[in-house]
């Protein structure tokens, strides 16, 4: 049976909950799947022969990723490459179709300069807009760049941009990686 392992990185929670939707979907074909985060997988480890594939999803914070994501896959790169692999990101520009394509997404383009690791499979997935989450600093810096992108300003605004059907279809995307390599 194959079996997918969803490593991911979440300080809000969202990129955490499209990681379980991730695995639902991947369940309900009958196949397995694991969500563990970057804590646990840093420090308990991880179990890399008992997965087919792999997949690692992070949100973008401040244009670019948070320090654990980085320093996680330099230690992993060789368990991350060895067998079918993809990576998504999570930011609230990839609302707009234009910044929800692996090429119009700048931070994607970023991820694959700095990162050691380079999948070859990228996903684009539009995050969680959560001003009352969030606080003031952060609030005012979000709402610097929503102004500067035509996003919502408003401290009260709670928006989730993710199209969870396309995160499920991503899912079942996965299992595919796993077919293709024992072709
Ligand atoms: C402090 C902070 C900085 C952020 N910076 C960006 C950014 O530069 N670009 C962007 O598109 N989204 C940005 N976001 C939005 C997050 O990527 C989005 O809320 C995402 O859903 C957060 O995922 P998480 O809940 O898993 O941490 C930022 C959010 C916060 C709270």
């Amino acid at each position: 049976m194959t079996s997918v392992l969803v490593l991911y990185m979440s300080q809000g929670g969202h990129t955490a909950r499209i990681a379980r939707r991730i695995c639902e979907s991947i369940e309900r074909t009958g196949a397995k799947a694991d969500m563990m985060n970057l804590v646990e997988a840093t420090k308990e480890g991880v179990d890399w022969a008992r997965y087919d594939v792999v997949a690692f999803g992070a949100p973008v914070y401040y244009g670019t990723y948070q320090k654990p994501v980085f320093e996680f896959i330099e230690d992993h790169k060789a368990e991350l490459a060895a067998k079918p692999n993809s990576f998504f990101n999570v930011s609230v520009v990839a609302r707009t179709p234009e910044k929800a394509t692996v090429e119009g997404n700048r931070y994607m383009q970023k991820f694959l300069e700095l990162s050691p690791w380079k999948p070859r499979d990228l996903k684009v997935i539009a995050g969680k807009v959560d001003y009352p989450s969030w606080g003031w600093l952060d609030t005012i810096m979000i709402q610097m760049i929503m102004k500067f992108t035509n996003g919502p300003t408003d401290r009260k605004t709670v928006i989730d941009y993710t199209d969870w059907d396309d995160v499920a279809e991503y899912g079942r995307h996965l299992l595919t990686l796993a077919n293709q390599a024992q072709a």
